[in-house]
This record gives structure tokens, sequence and C-alpha cells, in this order.
């Protein structure tokens, strides 16, 4: 398929029909960004289009606000102690703010935490790239050992035992009593649904405003998509193709100085199932290499999206740069080398020496900058406490289930 931003002027018919196409390239998103096989033809940078809504959690305000909830509400961890909004601060742009994240207490985390802004509109999750939907997704954070590290049926039980939940799970999904996987689609639609920026500068300047960007942000952009070329990777509506690079990126220094971060970086090499051998050689995160195995993906990461950029420094799956000026002094080097890059030789042969001067460096700064749009302030809910559920004589489970709490209740009034 033809970008639709080189479509050449054409008599009104054609014109039309080059417009619905633009439109449905737009419909398609981040799709659209990832169906390219070939390599040399990157999609342009486009303006977000509506967050895609999976037909069978289709989004509806009171079920965002449920996930808004859920989301902030620490009774979805092991010791009901922290919240995906703990992790993931409105404060420091919906991810955590070190290098690497805390992690579950007694615990930190092996890799940078990610913002959850504009995560509606990936089709690939984690730094690995390894989950597939918000919806799958939302376990494993809340279950994941150095996470959440949560049992499922206790979670469900403290959710069961909130009766603002118990009401708010019956409105939305019409379900007796708060079930688990659906607090995972509530929480999926709270991000798609509240956590989605469509109106950046970056989106009015492609939707034709030209005045959106500051003239040295549209150097940069020029930069971007020309001689730091840039756009070979972060392309697309999202600035991400979503396939996976090894860049040569250092490893991180707590993997080398820290005990608690050998801990887990230990444990996860061996829960992924990384042979003896490699085991006990490998000190570095090897990214792709857990989900496929093949030694020639060790080290790659998925391209990271860059739409909300400004509020989430430190950078790279490790947080290994604490400022853009760093992360691009890095790519005009033409990137780096690790310990993957020299034993197997995979380093993507796309990064390349820039040659940037210090100008066009600010110009590629201002540009990210500029395009991150406006900050998404939201301030905590207060959650919803538990209590005893009140006890309704001769309610079975079947019959609760048959003709639903409320009105059962109404019966027991009515007698
Ligand atoms: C202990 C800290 C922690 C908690 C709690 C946590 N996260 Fe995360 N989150 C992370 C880290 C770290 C990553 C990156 C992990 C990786 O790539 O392996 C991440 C990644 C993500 C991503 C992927 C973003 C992307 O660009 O691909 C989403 C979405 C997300 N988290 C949502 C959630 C939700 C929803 C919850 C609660 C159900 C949650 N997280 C709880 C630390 C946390
Ligand atoms: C060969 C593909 C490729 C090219 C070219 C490329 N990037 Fe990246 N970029 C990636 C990958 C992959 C990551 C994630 C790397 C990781 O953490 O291991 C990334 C991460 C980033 C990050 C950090 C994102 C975050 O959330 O921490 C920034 C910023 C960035 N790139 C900007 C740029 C800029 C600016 C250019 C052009 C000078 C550029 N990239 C060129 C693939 C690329």
């Amino acid at each position: 398929m033809k970008p639709f931003t080189t479509r050449t002027p054409k008599p009104a018919l054609l014109a039309a029909t080059a417009l619905a196409v633009a439109a449905l390239l737009l419909a398609l998103g981040a799709d659209s960004a990832t169906a390219a096989g070939d390599p040399d033809k990157d999609p342009p940078l486009a303006p977000l289009p509506a967050v895609p809504e999976p037909p069978d959690n289709p989004i509806t305000k009171a079920k965002a606000e449920l996930g808004k909830l859920l989301f902030f509400d620490p009774k979805l961890t092991g010791d009901a102690s922290l919240a995906c909004g703990d992790c993931h601060d409105p404060k420091q742009g919906w991810g955590f703010a070190d290098p690497i994240s805390r992690g579950y207490p007694g615990t930190v985390h092996w890799r940078n935490s990610q913002t959850v802004v504009n995560t509606g509109f990936l089709g690939k999750l984690f730094w690995q790239g390894n989950s597939k939907s918000l919806e799958r997704q939302a376990p494993t954070a809340n279950k994941g050992a150095v996470a959440g590290n949560g049992e499922s049926d206790v979670m469900e039980s403290r959710l069961r035992q909130t009766p603002y939940y118990v009401e708010k799970f019956r409105e939305v999904f019409g379900v007796m009593r708060p079930n688990l996987g659906m607090a995972w689609m509530a929480i999926a639609t709270f991000e798609r649904a509240m956590l989605t920026q469509r109106d950046t500068p970056l989106d009015r300047y492609l939707r034709g405003d030209k005045k959106a960007l500051s003239p040295k942000a549209i150097k940069g952009m020029k930069l971007f998509t020309g001689k730091a070329n840039c756009i070979e990777c972060h392309n697309g509506p999202m600035l991400t193709d979503e396939k996976y690079y090894n860049l040569g990126l250092p490893r991180p220094v707590e993997f080398e100085e820290s005990g608690i971060n050998q801990v887990t970086f230990r444990w996860e090499n061996y829960a992924k199932g990384v042979y003896e051998t490699r085991y006990r050689k490998w000190k570095d995160d090897a990214g792709l290499y857990y989900t496929t195995k093949r030694l020639k993906d060790a080290g790659k990461f998925r391209t990271a999206p860059l739409r909300y950029i400004k509020y989430t420094a430190p950078y790279m799956h490790a947080g290994q740069f604490f400022t853009l000026e760093e992360v691009i002094d890095f790519y005009n080097e033409g990137g780096g080398e690790n310990e993957f890059t020299k034993a197997y030789g995979n380093k993507t042969k796309i990064l390349k020496p820039l040659g940037l001067t210090d100008d066009e460096k600010e110009a590629l700064v201002a540009f990210l900058e500029e395009l991150s749009g406006d900050e998404i302030k939201m301030s905590v809910p207060k959650v919803p406490p538990y209590a005893v559920m009140p006890d309704v004589p001769g309610l079975t489970q079947a019959k609760a289930k048959r003709i639903g709490l409320e009105t059962y209740l109404a019966s027991l009034g009515k007698q």
C-alpha cells in the first residue's frame, strides 16, 4: 500500500477515493505501522487515530471509571500495599522515575517502568513485546513475582468483600459478584479511554496546522525523518514499528553493583528457561531471546513509542540514560556494543554515526519534547473500603446467580 502522504493531486473523484483510503489507513492506526515487511519503506508519522476498541470489551464510561479505581487500588497485590498507580504514577509520566522500577516489597524489578499513556494503540506490550493486549497484560502485572505478586483467589475475595465494587461490577458487567477477569477488562478500558492524548502539537501539525510546532521542533522533525534516520524504526502514529533491535545499549550498572538487582536478574533468567551454560555466563538482559530462544535475538527490544517521552525519563529498558540529550548522543555515535552484540554480531546495521551538530541535537530534543503534548494529570482517587457483606437468609449461590441479589433482597422486603 502506498503511504497516503505521497499521493499527488488528482481529479475530484480520485481525490475523494484517496481520502477514503487515507481515512482507512488512519483507522487501522498502529497496525499499518507494523504491517510493512520492507524495512526501507517507512510508514510516515501520522496523527493518532481513534483508539482501537476490542469487540469483546467495548469502552463505556462506567467501565473506565471502575477501571480507574482498580488501577489505583492496592487490593490487587499480594500484601495489598501496591497499586498499578504506584509504579505507573501520574506524577512520574505514568511510569516510575528510577532507572529500574521499584518492585514488590522486598524486591526490585529488573526493567524500567514504562508509561501507560497511549498503550491502547500498541499491538505488543512490554520492552520485550511479549504481551499482546492490555487485558492480558494487567494480570501479569498483578501476579508477577517482582510486580504485584498477588494470588488470584485472594485478590478476587478482596473485591467481593468491598460493597462498592459489588455494586459497580453488577452495574457494569451485570454479574452478581466481582470477577477478576472483569477487573482486568475494566483496567484495560481505563487505560484505553482515559490515558490517550490525541491532540498534541504533532497531531495538530500533521493534520495541517503548520504553526502547531515551533520552527525549532520542525527542524528537529526534519532531522528525525531525514539525516538522523530515527524514522527507520520510530514511525507511524505511535512512532514505533514494533520491531526488535539490539542497539548495543550498555549493561545497567545496577546489575553489576547491587545484590538485590542480581537476585531479580538471576530469577528472571531461571524462570524464563535459560540454559544452564548461558545462565551462568550472561550478565545482561537478553530481551527478545526469552521469547524466541534464538541467540540472534539476544539483547533485542521492541522499538519504544515516543509520544509521551518528555515526561518519562530515565530512558531505555533499564533507564540507561537520564536525559534526551544523552539518548541523542548515543545515537549520534552510531549506538554501542554489549555482550550480545560482541558474542552474536547482532547489533542492528541501521545505526551509523550521524554527525549531528549541537544545533541539530537541540532541534531533535525540541521535537521530542513538543510532540509529547500536555501532561495527563489526575489525582489519585480514594479507594473503597472493605465491609462485611449483608447476610441474606436462604440465598444460595445458584439462586443468587439466577435471580440477582437486588431482586432477591427486594422480594424479601415485600414479604
Ligand atoms: C512493581 C511495579 C509495577 C506494578 C505494580 C505494575 N507495573 Fe506495569 N510495568 C512495570 C514495569 C517495570 C514495566 C516494564 C516491564 C517489562 O517490560 O518487562 C511495566 C509495563 C507495563 C505496561 C506496558 C507498557 C508498554 O509500553 O508496553 C503496561 C500497559 C503496564 N505496565 C500496566 C500496568 C497495570 C495495568 C498494572 C496494574 C494491574 C501494572 N502495570 C502494575 C512496573 C509495574
Ligand atoms: C534501529 C532502530 C532504531 C532507530 C534508527 C532509532 N531508534 Fe530509538 N529506540 C529503538 C529501540 C529498539 C528502543 C528501545 C531500546 C531498549 O530500551 O533496549 C529505542 C528507544 C528510544 C528512546 C527511549 C524511549 C523510552 O521510553 O525510554 C528514545 C528517546 C529514542 N529511541 C529516540 C530515538 C531517536 C531520537 C532516534 C534518531 C536519532 C532513534 N531513536 C533512532 C530503535 C531505534
